[in-house]
């Protein structure tokens, strides 16, 4: 099978499994786990922040630190296809009790004047307090579209004035900057709180990392535990981070050129009625009503080929570390043979 439905679906190369089976473990609720402590000191260093939290997914890791942000009550504005308020089971609504304010950006990204247009009076009871901005880049949602750095400042900029703070949704952060080229602490400084995945492009089997400061990570911890997000000897999987970061990071580009050139085969095909903009290692693309998404996956997969639907028009292909430029030539030759 070539599996374009989510970089999620990679597994562990030889090399990563050979530095999972030689990690120095230890009990990590004790604070004794020295690769899961050389992780977290390694993230957080590198984002420009004081410490650092080993999370078993992306969604514990946003939603720890949605948790440690808010009261409940409060209000968190996030863009209305956001992976916080989407697809993280109502953690939001239900382990926070926030309510959410949802912007409509262009591919997930919204602009300062939208969040302060956005922003409770804080003196008038009948509102909500507002509280948090979510950032996530890339927007998953968006086709994997990369905030622009002077954007990012503009919202921090109004948070700072209003007192809010501003977490960033990093499940693909890596793949962002391997395009604008900043180094990792020159985005992250923008940010409160920041969540990392380790299991999407970088390729590791399990894991994201939380960043903040140290009052705000030792908080989250206490979050983490009560949760029972407490691993014990967790070394196993931040080994495989450890390895991912050294080894699958300057590779991001590949993934990208390679989607790319699947947007350009999809551009050829007359079924095809929108293709977003391809930056990163998303592609999403609507067909023309008369080709039912369900029809066109049901012919991808018959010649061994996998997409995930978006809504119920739209499908996505993320090319990912286990996908080759032979997969995506097959691929390129079987989207000019459908009937469509
Ligand atoms: C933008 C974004 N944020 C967060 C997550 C959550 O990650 P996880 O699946 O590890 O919980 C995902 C997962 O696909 C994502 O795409």
């Amino acid at each position: 099978m070539i599996d374009l439905r989510s970089d999620t679906v990679t597994l562990p190369t030889t090399a990563m499994r050979e530095a999972m089976f030689d990690a120095r473990v230890g009990d990590d609720v004790y604070g004794e786990d020295p690769a899961v402590n050389a992780l977290e000191e390694r993230m957080a260093g590198m984002f420009g922040h004081e410490a650092a939290l080993f999370c078993a997914s992306g969604t514990m890791a946003n939603q720890v630190a949605i948790k440690v942000h808010t009261q409940p009550g409060d209000e968190v504005i996030c863009d209305e296809g956001a992976h916080i308020y989407r697809y993280e089971g109502g953690g939001l609504m239900a382990t926070s009790g926030c309510s959410a304010k949802l912007l409509q950006g262009d591919r997930g990204r919204f602009t300062a004047a939208q969040v302060e247009e956005a922003l409770n009076d804080p003196g008038n009871p009948h509102f909500p307090r507002t509280r948090l901005v979510c950032v996530e880049d890339t927007c998953n949602r968006g086709g994997g579209a990369i905030w622009r750095r002077e954007a990012i400042a503009g919202i921090r900029e109004l948070c700072m004035g209003h007192g809010l703070a501003m977490h960033l949704d990093g499940a693909r952060l890596f793949n962002a900057l391997a395009v604008t080229g900043e180094r990792p602490e020159e985005r992250g400084r923008l940010f409160t709180s920041i969540s990392v995945c380790l299991s999407k492009g970088l390729g590791a089997p399990v894991g994201s990392v939380l960043v903040g400061s140290t009052a705000f990570i030792a908080q989250a911890r206490r979050v983490r535990k009560r949760i029972g997000g407490g691993m014990r000897q967790a070394g196993f999987l931040a080994a495989a981070g450890l390895y991912a970061l050294d080894h699958h990071v300057q590779r991001l580009g590949d993934d990208h050129r390679r989607a790319m050139e699947l947007g350009a085969s999809l551009a050829a095909c007359a079924w095809v009625e929108q293709i977003l903009p391809v930056e990163t290692n998303i592609v999403i693309f609507r067909l023309r009503p008369a080709y039912r998404p369900e029809e066109f996956l049901a012919h991808l997969k018959s010649r061994r080929i996998l997409a995930s639907p978006v809504g119920p028009w739209s499908v996505r292909f993320v090319t990912h570390l286990d996908i080759r430029d032979e997969d995506v030539a097959k691929v390129g030759a079987c989207l000019q043979s459908l009937p469509g």
